[in-house]
């Protein structure tokens, strides 16, 4: 898979430059150097392949270092004790050399010498440890100061992995209680409100779930109205949040009638790479409600593009988000036409909103699918949209199928958090499960979070240079 990703990306930078070099600018210089210059040949087809070799042989080192990373964090896992009452002084990434009055360093910020790192885009750096950072929601929680503590064991490999790659930049461990442990140990100016950076919500965690097919209902009529539909627009927001390029999404909104957010993806699902999904969001942001909630055509029609789509689209994860305050139709007859007796198709119930009066029916889809989650405020949100992705990754939990995955590119956050930054850089991150050993939590499969290192598509490119393939 490695070899294919970096064959077509060589053949894309090989079409770029094709582009941009502008052959009349080289017709016409080579006119003036005419008798002085040879031409050789090149054979286009075996630059790229090296250029392939050469990617897959980078990316194949950084593949091991993040095989490490995961292996010490299962092992680390395995053999730690669960303490409810641990107390524990982790450094946490917005407190790192921060002294009080008195020029005492604070709690949690210990004394850190940092220096501009070269790999690190010269930001300042201490290569001799990692820090953590907690979103203030779940800050020091005891899961958090347990996994905090377990994963101490990989400052080790860290620093090993960039001895012996010192082409890594950052190495991470993002758990799934949601802090987020990288290496080196950086300033983070907090200016840009990096305290409610939630870890979970960043793209690698593509890689704790196999590619989905997603179809996301929302009921937008009248009694959705205020603070619920602020709170449905907020879910669906998230839930898109946690969909990458190898996920195909589409978005439905029923009142008295069903209707697609985008008519021209009418019937079908699109892939959720980072345009449409913002291209999704401007369309939920226009929302309205109106009228009278009928659930049942629009999950018809919810599980017909499922089914058109099977062994199309990502092959056997796929799910409905059905959000909702109540459904007053009773559907039964569509689960039993569309999804028995296989259930093949997930659906999560987020019921919004404090009282439920018409709740039933949305209890009887969450009894008969299992996963029915309530929202009553904006605060819910995260916590709900995330235990989603603990379903759907079970299967592979299970099987312990440690997928190599690579993200889509996206901008190293930590750049974009740092004033002095001189470029926005493209990152794409290599990253992998890790699960729990534990024997008695094997059967049923516990995800502790994800392992990876990022990878500039800089370094990448420096493997194919432009004056070559011109
Ligand atoms: C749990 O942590 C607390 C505080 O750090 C400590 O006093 C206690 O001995 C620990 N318990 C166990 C069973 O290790």
């Amino acid at each position: 898979r490695v070899q294919q990703w970096a064959v077509s990306f060589g053949k894309e930078i090989a079409a770029l430059s094709a582009r941009y070099s502008g052959a009349k600018l080289l017709q016409k210089k080579y006119k003036d150097v005419e008798g002085v210059v040879t031409i050789e040949e090149v054979n286009g087809e075996e630059l790229v392949k090296r250029f392939a070799e050469e990617m897959e042989e980078m990316l194949g080192r950084k593949m091991k270092s993040v095989k490490r990373l995961a292996e010490a964090a299962e092992d680390a896992d395995l053999y730690h004790e669960y303490n409810e009452t641990m107390e524990f002084d982790y450094f946490n990434a917005l407190l790192i050399n921060t002294v009080d009055e008195d020029g005492n360093a604070v709690p949690l910020g210990g004394e850190f010498p940092l220096e501009g790192n070269e790999h690190f885009n010269k930001l300042p750096v201490n290569t001799q440890m990692s820090n953590i950072q907690v979103p203030t929601n779940v800050y020091n929680r005891p899961d958090i100061l347990n996994g905090a503590y377990m994963s101490e064991a990989l400052n080790e490999v860290f620093i090993d992995n960039f001895q012996k790659d010192p082409t890594l930049t950052w190495q991470y461990f993002g758990s799934s209680t949601g802090f987020f442990r990288l290496y080196p140990i950086q300033w983070i100016p907090d200016e840009n409100g990096v305290v409610t950076f939630d870890c979970r919500n960043r793209n690698y965690i593509q890689a704790a779930t196999s590619p989905k097919d997603v179809v996301i209902v929302v009921d937008v009529s009248g009694s959705m109205k205020g603070l619920r539909l602020t709170i449905a627009k907020h879910t669906i927001n998230t839930i898109l949040d946690t969909l990458g390029e190898n996920d195909f999404v589409n978005i439905i909104a029923y009142s008295d009638y069903v209707r697609y957010v985008e008519p021209c993806f009418k019937g079908t699902l699109v892939q959720a790479d980072l345009d449409n999904r913002e291209h999704f969001k401007l369309l939920v942001e226009e929302l309205h409600v109106k009228g009278e909630g009928k659930v049942k055509n629009a999950m018809k029609e919810s599980f017909k593009i499922l089914n058109e789509v099977l062994g199309q689209g990502s092959l056997c994860n796929q799910a409905i988000m059905l959000i909702t305050d109540g459904a007053m139709e009773d559907f039964q007859e569509v689960f039993e036409e569309f999804n028995w007796p296989e259930r093949r198709v997930r659906v999560f119930t987020y019921l919004i909103g404090r009282e439920m009066t018409f709740a039933d029916n949305v209890k009887w889809i969450a009894c008969n699918n299992k996963y029915y989650t309530h929202v009553s405020t904006l605060a819910d949100v995260q916590e709900n949209v995330m235990e989603y992705l603990h379903v759907l990754s079970r299967p592979m939990v299970i099987n312990h199928d440690h997928d190599i995955i690579w993200t889509e590119a996206y901008m190293d956050s930590v750049q974009l958090f740092n004033t002095q930054a001189q470029s926005l850089l493209l990152m794409t991150s290599v990253a992998m499960p890790v699960f729990s050993k534990k024997k008695e939590t094997l059967s049923h499969g516990i995800l502790l979070g994800v392992v990876g290192t990022d990878v500039a598509l800089r370094e990448l490119m420096r493997l194919a240079p432009r004056y070559k393939v011109n």
